[in-house]
């Protein structure tokens, strides 16, 4: 008999697996045929502080299936979302029992290929738990949302805090895709506008959106509207406008150029190939203007979106003209 070395860790050569092991060995009855013995210095695990090496001893796998759990994952509240290779299919269950225990989350989804139509609806399977409502706490707000059910882009952070970074104090804006609030919340909880109009299109997040302005003590600033947001009334009506959308925003220009004031701010999102950046999403702004003007103010990429699309985001000061 022998047993793994965990005070030791194992390490990857030449395309091999080698584990440190303890004691006599006995090949068979650690891996079966096919493994080999060989003599190696390895490397002390220096700490216990990473998750990752209690989650490897947790999960009940052969050795070499451990090096595959995943070292990154999403953690939404006491929500985990994982994203598994196929060679651990069989193992499913007793890895998310492993990540759940080691993580102390209440249920674990298995992220099985991103987010699918127009209301952004996450693939996702419930591996272990039943509860999958998360409170998740980010830049000082708290988002009450079901992460079976609805998208939660980490990717999108940083644009998040930008936008709670923007004075708007006094203003009036339209977010046309509030979702749960992604924007419209940190908005009204960091800065001082004088109303924001947040439409959501998908019931499921308009119902979250109302709790998660509830929970954040927003309730005299953030106006949730149910529906699509072509149908907002009013011309000239906003100072900003929030189009934190992907794939088809430019569809939704001539009603953000409706909306807005002559002077306001439109913050328009496309997901952009590379090769027609920064001059797209710039002229379809201009497009939708074609009387006025278009200033851009701000340019930036909020995250890589796919092997060579970017998901970019446009601050343009617009001019209109009767
Ligand atoms: C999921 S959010 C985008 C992600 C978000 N910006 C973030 O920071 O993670 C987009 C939202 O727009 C909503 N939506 C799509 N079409 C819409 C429409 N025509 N009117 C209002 N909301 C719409 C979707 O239901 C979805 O909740």
């Amino acid at each position: 008999m022998c047993a793994v070395d965990k005070t030791k860790s194992i390490i990857e050569e030449g395309g091999h697996v080698i584990i440190p092991t303890v004691g006599p060995l006995d090949i068979g009855s650690l891996l079966g045929p096919g493994a080999d013995v060989v003599e190696r210095v390895f490397p002390h695990r220096s700490s216990r502080n990473d998750p990752i090496d209690d989650i490897r001893d947790e999960a009940e796998l052969p050795e070499p299936l451990k090096l595959l759990l995943p070292v990154k994952w999403e953690q939404f509240g006491e929500v985990l979302v994982l994203r598994l290779p196929h060679e651990l299919d069989e193992h499913e269950d007793e890895v998310a029992a492993a990540y759940a225990s080691v993580l102390r989350v209440k249920s674990v989804l298995r992220d099985e290929g991103g987010v699918t139509g127009d209301l952004r609806t996450p693939v996702v399977r419930l591996l272990f738990g039943t509860d999958t409502v998360a409170v998740h706490r980010e830049n000082e707000v708290l988002y009450k949302f079901d992460v079976s059910k609805l998208m939660f882009s980490s990717g999108n952070n940083d644009e998040r805090a930008r936008v709670a970074s923007i004075g708007c104090d006094d203003e009036i804006v339209v977010d046309m895709f509030a979702g749960i609030g992604y924007f419209s919340i940190p908005l009204a909880v960091h800065q001082r506008p004088r109303k924001i109009i947040a439409c959501e299109l998908n019931p499921v997040s308009h119902s979250y959106l109302v709790e998660n302005i509830r929970l954040n003590r927003v309730e005299g600033i953030v106006e949730p509207v149910l529906g699509d947001n072509r149908s907002l009334e009013g011309e000239s009506v906003a100072d900003r406008v929030l189009m934190g959308y992907v794939k088809t925003t430019h569809e939704y220009l001539s009603t953000a150029f409706r909306l807005v004031k002559s002077g306001g701010i439109i913050h328009y999102h496309e997901t952009c190939p590379c090769e027609l950046l920064p001059a797209r999403p710039v002229e379809r702004l201009q497009a939708a203007n074609p009387r006025g003007r278009v200033d851009v103010i701000g340019f930036r990429e909020v995250k890589s979106y796919s092997p060579g699309v970017s998901h970019v985001v446009v601050d343009a000061r617009v001019v209109k003209r009767a």
